[in-house]
């Protein structure tokens, strides 16, 4: 496979050019500090990088999709200053999170100006013509993230959660954004129907990898590599694919006792980590939850088969084993 490493950090420099250029410390200063602060704090950029691939891929120039791919990144970081005041999450890309450095008033309101600004850089109705499409698609990325956002939520309170439930609530939280930086991508190439359907189902399976990977690392990576307090999940009492599968395979009293525990409480506390760890080493579960990402990111590839074959349909393909084999 060709390796688009370069493209992509050419997309990468574009991309932060554009959001450092567009995010200014003006008055009031007590909310473009944080907004600045959260923006030039880095990150993968999966979601604009996604959707100039997707316009490339539908034979257009991805660059014409950068500003609509900012916006879904925008909309992206709007979610994790909210999601970290939800999670209570203290480190955010290795920083402290805008709630931890300023206040949970801050965090509320700095995701709320984000969606403005997001939304400012969709084109409007005069500079495409499928802007009715790709603002559209947008709005509904917005809506799908908060109820998954509101199904998290519930589930840490709920003991009666399927797997089922889970891949539902991941699919509303995570994939759907992707989805729609993949949509909103091919809608600025002007794609026709089976492409942007080709493209919607290939980041569905993406995320959904995502975040079962995420889910992962959030208890396997290293701290100062993930930029995220290792554990997380654990404490917040998260109903993961991990636990889930876990609360199946479990057998011996001692791991259901544990189980119970982190049930009955909605979590645990930190010095409990590295008890979930063994028993999940032993269980298999780090296992059994990548053979269930892979499966995923495979079948995001095969997605891509009724795309014409150009150099970003490639690249669509070389960035689901960048991801795979990413640590943060
Ligand atoms: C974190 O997203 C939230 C999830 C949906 C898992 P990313 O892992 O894309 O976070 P950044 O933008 O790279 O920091
Ligand atoms: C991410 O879920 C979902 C959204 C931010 C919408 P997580 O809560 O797992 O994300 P991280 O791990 O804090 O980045
Ligand atoms: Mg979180
Ligand atoms: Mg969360
Ligand atoms: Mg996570």
């Amino acid at each position: 496979m060709i390796d688009f490493s370069t493209t992509y950090k050419e997309f990468l420099r574009a991309i932060e050019d554009k959001m450092l250029e567009y995010v200014k410390v003006i008055p009031p200063v007590n909310l473009y500090e944080p907004f600045e602060y959260l923006i030039s704090g880095g990150g993968k950029r999966i979601r604009p990088v996604l959707a100039m691939i997707c316009c490339g891929a539908v034979g257009n120039d991805p660059y014409i999709a950068i500003d609509s791919g900012v916006a879904v990144e925008i909309l992206h970081n709007f979610t994790l200053v909210h999601d970290d005041i939800m999670d209570e999450s203290r480190l955010r890309r290795g920083r402290d999170t805008v709630h931890i450095k300023w206040d949970v008033p801050t965090g509320i309101l700095v995701g709320d100006v984000m969606v403005g600004y997001a939304y400012n850089l969709l084109p409007k109705a005069n500079e495409h013509i499928r802007s009715q499409e790709i603002i559209s698609a947008f709005t509904n990325g917005l809506i799908e993230v908060c109820e998954g956002q509101a199904y998290d939520m519930e589930f840490n309170r709920r003991i009666d959660i399927t797997i089922e439930d889970y891949f539902n609530m991941i699919d509303k939280k995570t994939a759907k954004l992707l989805e729609t930086s993949a949509i909103i991508g091919g809608l600025t190439g002007n794609g026709n129907v089976e492409e942007i359907n080709a493209l919607r189902l290939y980041a569905h399976n993406l995320g959904i990898a995502f975040q079962l990977q995420d889910d992962l690392l959030d208890l396997t990576a290293e701290q100062a590599e993930l930029g995220k307090t290792i554990g997380q999940d654990i404490i917040e009492g998260k109903k993961t694919y991990m636990i889930l599968r876990a609360v199946e395979k479990s057998s011996i009293p001692e791991d259901i006792a544990l189980l119970e525990e982190f049930y009955k409480n909605n979590g645990l506390t930190i010095n409990y980590i590295p008890k979930i760890k063994e028993m999940f080493e032993r269980l298999e579960i780090f296992k059994v939850v990548k053979e269930k990402y892979e499966s995923y990111y495979n079948e995001a590839q095969s997605c891509l088969g009724i795309l014409k074959d150009n150099e970003y349909t490639q690249m669509l393909n070389w960035v689901v084993d960048k991801l795979r084999n990413r640590n943060s």
